[in-house]
């Protein structure tokens, strides 16, 4: 394969991640039965025109944050209806675009925004299904950047600030636009499941407020995505199994306090879907031991990628394994560090790990579960062209995003 496609290169198994998308799309339905929402796959873990017909031969919708991703999720075939529109600042041409294509849900965080879907809806003559995006006050456990529900975040209207109760009132003084209900998203890479029951129950408690000030109950609640995964050997990934039960415990106990019906209930899961699908094949460059102030000695393995093609580790203190890919070797293990070929010291694969100690120059290094926010944060770094994506489907292997070129790169300097 790295023959025929070089490298770096992103590999996607294609069948896994329709598994994977089939796998939370039916314990949903299992869990929720009547009550079931929708499965909306978070486009920004990755989207290209090819995996959103997967998203569309799954049968589940997508989640879309800027008019680049509607784009694309319109281009491979997805049924607006099955279109949920996120975003903190919507610009009025994304608006109008969604509106014009006629999705199913925006989903709004900010007062400004909501005069904004109110005008546009005018325009095209429509009643725009909309929900608000909710601050529930809770910190989940993962890495700040990526922990989206405490207070001090640009995301969503807080619950205790009264912030969201006055943005229900400015939708219901709007007869452009039908709310539909709430919906929040914790944060991301999250393992345990009593964040995500904490939000429903907050959100429920708001949902009981609305029917006794409205006299009518709101239908839907999405709860969002952020289902952790494995990245290294010795983790587990939250999967379905667990989830869906402890989100029913939670939204059925809570409609139970309340004295409300079951909403629909939606959810969102992006990395939980692409990430394990993935992995990224890269060649070895060059090595080189360097003597700590210990004495000892940590073997930099340099691969022809890094930061351009995964900047999670530098962002987020990201940890990935590795693996020699085409050979097996029996070398004792050494300490080691895999860096990309960026002009930066933070340019790093993987920080601390055990690799054979006769990985060389041409040896292929294989890094599992690159699938979400890989590709998709990809960057041309020192002007390094990104990586392509080859789908892999029983023993055929297909180029879905063609690598970049040098052409590429330089066709966006404006010839003078
Ligand atoms: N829904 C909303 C509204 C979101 O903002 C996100 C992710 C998701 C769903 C999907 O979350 P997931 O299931 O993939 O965890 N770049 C970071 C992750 C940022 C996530 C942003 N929002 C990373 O590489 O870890």
């Amino acid at each position: 394969m790295a023959q025929d496609f070089g490298t770096p290169t992103f590999f996607i198994d294609e069948e896994d991640f329709k598994d994977r998308a089939n796998t939370w799309n039916k314990s949903l339905q299992d869990h929720f039965g009547a009550n079931a929402g929708t499965v909306y796959y978070a486009a920004k873990a990755f989207i290209s025109v090819a995996v959103a017909k997967w998203v569309k031969e799954c049968g589940i919708g997508i989640d879309v944050c800027t008019g680049g991703e509607l784009a694309v999720a319109i281009a491979g075939g997805i049924d607006p209806q099955k279109i949920e529109v996120h975003g903190n600042n919507k610009s009025i041409s994304e608006i109008d675009r969604a509106i014009a294509a006629g999705v199913k849900t925006i989903v709004m965080d900010s007062h400004h925004e909501i005069e904004r879907v109110a005008a546009l809806a005018k325009k095209h003559g429509v009643v725009q299904a909309v929900m608000l995006r909710l601050t529930p006050g809770i910190q989940a456990h993962t890495h700040e950047s990526i922990s989206t529900a405490h207070e001090d975040v640009k995301f969503g209207f807080s619950i205790a600030s009264g912030a969201a109760w006055r943005a229900i009132i400015d939708v219901q003084n709007h007869p452009q636009l039908e709310l539909r209900g709430f919906h929040s998203h914790i944060g991301s890479q999250i393992f345990g499941t009593d964040s995500f029951q904490l939000a429903a129950d907050r959100l429920i408690a708001l949902l009981a407020q609305y029917r006794d000030e409205f006299a009518k109950e709101l239908p839907e609640l999405d709860l969002g995505g952020g289902y952790g995964i494995a990245y290294l050997p010795n983790e587990v990934a939250l999967e379905p199994d667990v989830v869906m039960p402890a989100l029913y415990s939670a939204v059925s106990g809570a409609c139970k306090k309340y004295n409300l019906k079951i909403p629909k209930i939606s959810i969102e899961p992006g990395r939980a879907i692409v990430g394990p699908t993935t992995f990224t094949l890269y060649e070895v460059g060059t090595t080189k031991d360097v003597v700590l102030e210990d004495g000892s000695i940590r073997r930099y393995i340099s691969v022809d990628g890094g930061m351009s093609d995964n900047i999670r580790p530098s962002l987020y203190d990201s940890q990935y394994h590795a693996v020699i890919a085409h050979r097996a070797s029996v070398a004792e293990s050494i300490s080691s560090r895999v860096v990309g070929k960026h002009c930066e010291t933070g340019d790093i694969v993987i920080r601390d790990i055990s690799l054979p100690a006769d990985i060389a120059p041409g040896d292929l290094i294989a890094v599992p579960a690159t699938g979400a926010y890989g590709r998709s944060m990809a960057s041309n770094y020192n002007h390094v062209p990104r990586p392509p994506v080859v789908a892999v489907l029983k023993g055929k292997a297909r180029i879905i995003v063609r690598r970049e070129n040098e052409e590429d790169l330089l066709a966006l300097d404006v010839k003078e």
